[in-house]
C-alpha cells in the first residue's frame, strides 16, 4: 500500500518537474511542489495554439465557456465587459484582415471578441434617468479591460482543460473603430482583444514557451534588480534554444522586446489607441 503511495508521489513529482522544466526551459529546475493536481497541470501546460482543425465545437461548449468567463472576479461586481461570439466565416475573414491577416482567426471555428463595455451601465442609468459621470474616467475604462482579461483567461483555462486550443488576438486593437463597426458595437464599448478557439491540429503541434526566470518577476517584500541582468542573459539563451526547436529564427528575447516597443511605428497603429477609444465614446478623463 505505502509502496503504491510512494510510486504515486514519485510520478506526481516527476510530472510537476517536467512541466516546470518546460515552463522555464530548465530541465534541472528546483522548485518544490507541495501541491499538484489537474488544474495546476492544465495551467502550467498552457501554450498558444495557432493551427486548428475545421472541427466545430460541441453544442453547449460556447455557453460553458461564457459561464467560465462570468465566473471570474469582476471589479465591484460591475461586470463592465461583454463578449461577441463570431462563427460566420465571412465575418471572421473580415476581422482577420483587420488583425494583420492572422490565419488562425479563419481556421478557428470560434472567435470570441472581448469588450470593455461601459455601454450597459450607461443604458441602466438612462433607464433610471440618471447620469453616471464615473463612466467618463480612465479608471472605469480600465476596469472594463481588466475584467475582460480575467474573464478571457478563465475561458482559456477551461478550454484547455477540455483539450481545446486558444490564442489571444491583441491585433484587433490595431483598428478598433473598424472592428467596432463590423460588430455593430454601441458607443462606450471597445474591443479589448480576440480569442480564437478550436481543436488543435495534431499535424502542427505547438510547445510550451519558456518564461523569464522567476527571480525577474518575483520580488520579495521590496523591488530588487540585483539578479536581473544575469537572469535575462540566461533567458535570451533559453528562448533562442526554444525558437530553434520550433524551426523559428533565433532572436534574443531582450532584443525582440525592445524592438517590439521601440517607437510608435512599431506599435501596429496602437499608438493612436487613446484617440480611437475617444471616438468609441470613452472620455478617458
Ligand atoms: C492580450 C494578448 C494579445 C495577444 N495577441 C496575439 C496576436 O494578435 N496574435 C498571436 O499570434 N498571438 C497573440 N498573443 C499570444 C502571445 O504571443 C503569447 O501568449 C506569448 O507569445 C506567449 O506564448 P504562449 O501563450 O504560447 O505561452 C497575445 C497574447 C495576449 C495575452
Amino acid at each position: 500500500m505505502s509502496q503504491h503511495k510512494n510510486a504515486d508521489e514519485n510520478a506526481t513529482a516527476a510530472a510537476a518537474r517536467q512541466l516546470l522544466g518546460a515552463r522555464y526551459g530548465d530541465a534541472d529546475i528546483r522548485i518544490g511542489v507541495p501541491d499538484f493536481n489537474e488544474t495546476v497541470a492544465t495551467v502550467l501546460s498552457h501554450r498558444s495554439v495557432r493551427a486548428f482543425t475545421p472541427q466545430a465545437l460541441r453544442e453547449g461548449t460556447l455557453a460553458l465557456l461564457v459561464a467560465a468567463a462570468q465566473s471570474a472576479p469582476t471589479s465591484s461586481n460591475l461586470q463592465v465587459w461583454s463578449v461577441i461570439a463570431v462563427e460566420e466565416a465571412e465575418r471572421k475573414a473580415r476581422l482577420a484582415k483587420l488583425a494583420r491577416n492572422q490565419q488562425q482567426i479563419n481556421e478557428a471555428p470560434l472567435l470570441l471578441v472581448f469588450l470593455s463595455d461601459l455601454s450597459r451601465l450607461s443604458r441602466v442609468a438612462a433607464a433610471k434617468t440618471e447620469r453616471i459621470e464615473g463612466l467618463e474616467y480612465l479608471d472605469t475604462a480600465l476596469m472594463g479591460f481588466i475584467d475582460a482579461a480575467l474573464a478571457a483567461q478563465n475561458v482559456v483555462t477551461v478550454a484547455e482543460s477540455l483539450g481545446l486550443g486558444t490564442v489571444y488576438i491583441g491585433a484587433l486593437r490595431n483598428h478598433p473603430e473598424a472592428v467596432a463597426a463590423e460588430l455593430a458595437l454601441p458607443s462606450l464599448a471597445a474591443p479589448a482583444f480576440g480569442l480564437a478557439i478550436g481543436h488543435p491540429d495534431p499535424a502542427r503541434p505547438t510547445a510550451v514557451k519558456p518564461r523569464l526566470p522567476q527571480s525577474t518577476v518575483l520580488h520579495r517584500e521590496t523591488y530588487g534588480t540585483a539578479e536581473e541582468p544575469a537572469a535575462i542573459k540566461r533567458y535570451d539563451e533559453v528562448l533562442q534554444g526554444f525558437q530553434l526547436s520550433q524551426s523559428l529564427a533565433p532572436q534574443p528575447w531582450s532584443s525582440q522586446a525592445v524592438n517590439r516597443l521601440s517607437g510608435p511605428e512599431s506599435l501596429s497603429r496602437r499608438d493612436r489607441l487613446r484617440e480611437a477609444l475617444r471616438t468609441l465614446g470613452f472620455a478617458l478623463r
